[in-house]
């Protein structure tokens, strides 16, 4: 697969992978929230591989799947809701926080991290996976995308700590992770 051709199928060729890259990180996480879940399909790949209970949330209804059933029936949750504001989701509810292919279209970028600061578990771990700035996704779409350094700026400017960015799939892709610090008293 050759990314500097300029060609959108070089993204849809790689989702599976990452999906499956994703699950791999998050496998052990029972409670999972995505956010900008678009068409839900992480969603649909977490809880038929790991049986997780998923929840995307997206700002648009409009690629929402009708049916949210797995083949094997395990249900999983996708609502029309602003990133910055998942009043739904109570302080420490979710193991583990996805968002993939959306941070940069979100418009309040800190205002969605302080949220997802609160919503996940001392100890919980987020991954952001989004296009990198001056890659194929810019030629194909030219919006406004962030470096590495700037997603581990606001993760950590949110409170995440162990923050790690790196660029992977032929550099096409960023993937940063960090950490919800357990408190210091140990709770977790
Ligand atoms: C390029 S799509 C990616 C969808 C999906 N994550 C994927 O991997 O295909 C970005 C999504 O982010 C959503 N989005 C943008 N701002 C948002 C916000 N403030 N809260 C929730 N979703 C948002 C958009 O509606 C869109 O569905």
């Amino acid at each position: 697969m050759d990314p500097n051709a300029a060609n959108d199928d070089f993204y849809e060729q790689i989702k599976p992978r990452l999906h499956r890259r994703i699950g791999r990180e998050v496998r052990l996480a029972h409670r999972i929230l995505d956010l900008g879940c678009g068409s839900c399909d992480l969603v649909r790949y977490l809880a038929a591989s790991y049986g997780q209970e998923v929840t995307g949330v997206d700002i648009s209804d409009g690629s929402f799947p009708s049916r949210r059933h797995t083949a094997d029936g395990s249900h999983y949750h996708c609502l029309k809701r602003d990133a910055a504001h998942l009043t739904f989701a109570k302080d420490g509810s979710a193991d583990a926080i996805v968002s993939m292919w959306a941070m940069h279209e979100m418009a309040k970028p800190e205002a969605i991290l302080r949220e997802a600061h609160r919503i996940l578990r001392p100890g919980g771990e987020i991954f952001i996976i989004d296009f990198p700035r001056d890659s194929l996704a810019q030629q194909l779409w030219n919006e406004d995308y962030y470096r590495p350094g700037e997603i581990e700026a606001l993760l950590r400017n949110a409170g995440f700590e162990q923050v790690q960015g790196r660029v992977i799939e032929q550099e096409q892709v960023m993937w940063v992770r960090g950490y919800r610090p357990r408190s210091r008293t140990g709770e977790s």
